[in-house]
């Protein structure tokens, strides 16, 4: 109960954090994507490639890519995720993310929208908690904050990488 209420209290000084400084700040990862005009597709921020991607069709294309990983690693840090989700993601104040509980799901698709819309808006979607961790609260929405669907592609392969479960849960 104790831990519980400390991850809410998280998610709310995070909102007031990101709605300050969310636009101020940041590392602009796109700003060369977004040059190459030749692709209307690449750059989009989070947020635009949910509104614009059917509902379980988002894929990860950097599974499994080492070199995407270690970016990843680094923009899991540099967006703060390991101030609730701990260094290993292994939780910390917030769920575990290495675990085989995955509150909404575990494919590419719900875990990109997940972190794009935070829990209020993928609720909103249709989305519901079928998974329960040991710490309930929602995850704040980060599809503004993370400059490009190319970013947290990045992030979640790393993320990939620190899953503990049985492998044949895999289905990523
Ligand atoms: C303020 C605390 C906080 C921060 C910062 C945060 N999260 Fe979360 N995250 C949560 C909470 C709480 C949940 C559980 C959401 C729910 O139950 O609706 C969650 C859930 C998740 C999940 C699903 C875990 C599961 O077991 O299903 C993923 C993936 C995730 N977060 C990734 C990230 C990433 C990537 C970042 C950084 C860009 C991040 N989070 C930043 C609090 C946070």
């Amino acid at each position: 109960m104790k831990i519980k209420q400390v991850c809410i209290a998280a998610s709310f000084a995070t909102a007031m954090m990101l709605s300050i400084t969310g636009f101020a700040g940041g590392e602009s990862e796109g700003t060369l994507a977004l040059t190459d005009d030749s692709s209307a597709m690449v750059g989009m921020s989070p947020r635009e490639r949910v509104a614009s991607t059917p509902k379980g069709e988002l894929k990860n294309p950097y599974t499994d890519n080492e070199e995407m990983i270690s970016a990843g690693k680094d923009r899991y840090f540099g967006n703060s995720c390991n101030g609730c989700h701990g260094g290993g993601a292994g939780g910390g104040m917030c769920p575990p993310i290495s675990n085989e509980v995955f509150v909404y799901g575990s494919d590419d698709d719900t875990l990109f929208r997940l972190v794009t819309l935070g829990s209020d808006d993928l609720q909103k979607a249709g989305y519901y908690r079928k998974g329960m961790e040991g710490v309930v609260g929602p995850m704040p929405p980060y599809g503004d904050i993370i400059k490009t669907d190319d970013e947290l592609w990045k992030i979640i392969a790393w993320l990939r990488t620190q899953y503990k479960g049985d492998i044949k849960r895999r289905d990523w």
